[in-house]
């Protein structure tokens, strides 16, 4: 799987460790930053790694910051983006099942480094059931164009 991976500052920690985890089960992973625990604005990070994936460069998407709850906020604003803000194994298992997402946001200071692990194993290993759930995907994709359109100038 071709993932691309971001975190800020409070979520550097955890990302070093899972992009270690995720390229030694065989991934493509791409680290979009940051690279220290020099405090960064997460929203440009959520972005670069969101955009990555709504062209297709990537699969899937990983971002944490210190709550993940300000990734997904960001991650969410870019088009075909379905960013889902995990806490155990089950959110993480039904947020692909049900909701499709192909952006796992994370809290670095809210999870324990092996409780993260299992949660990015099954979000990875989990598929989209589809049939109702694709219907109501469909419905967000469906809104999120319409806006696309009447946001275009004439
Ligand atoms: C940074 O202190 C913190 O606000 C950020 O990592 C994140 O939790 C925002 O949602």
């Amino acid at each position: 799987v071709r993932i691309a991976i971001g975190s800020d500052h409070a979520g550097f920690k955890l990302k070093e460790m899972l992009k270690r985890q995720l390229i030694e089960k065989g991934n493509k992973v791409k680290d979009f930053g940051t690279y220290s625990e020099e405090s960064v604005d997460y929203p440009d990070i959520a972005f670069k790694v969101a955009e990555e994936v709504s062209t297709g460069n990537f699969d899937r998407g990983i971002l944490i910051c210190g709550t993940g709850i300000g990734m997904c906020i960001a991650a969410n604003k870019v088009d075909g983006i379905r960013a889902a803000l995990c806490w155990d194994e089950r959110s993480a298992e039904l947020s692909r099942k049900h909701n499709n997402s192909n952006i796992l946001c994370i809290g670095g200071r809210i999870l324990k480094e092996k409780d993260a692990k299992k949660i990015v194993d099954i979000w990875l290993q989990t598929e989209f059931e589809g049939g109702r759930h694709l219907r109501r995907v469909k419905k967000i994709l469906d809104y999120e164009r319409s806006r696309t359109l009447s946001y275009r100038p004439t």
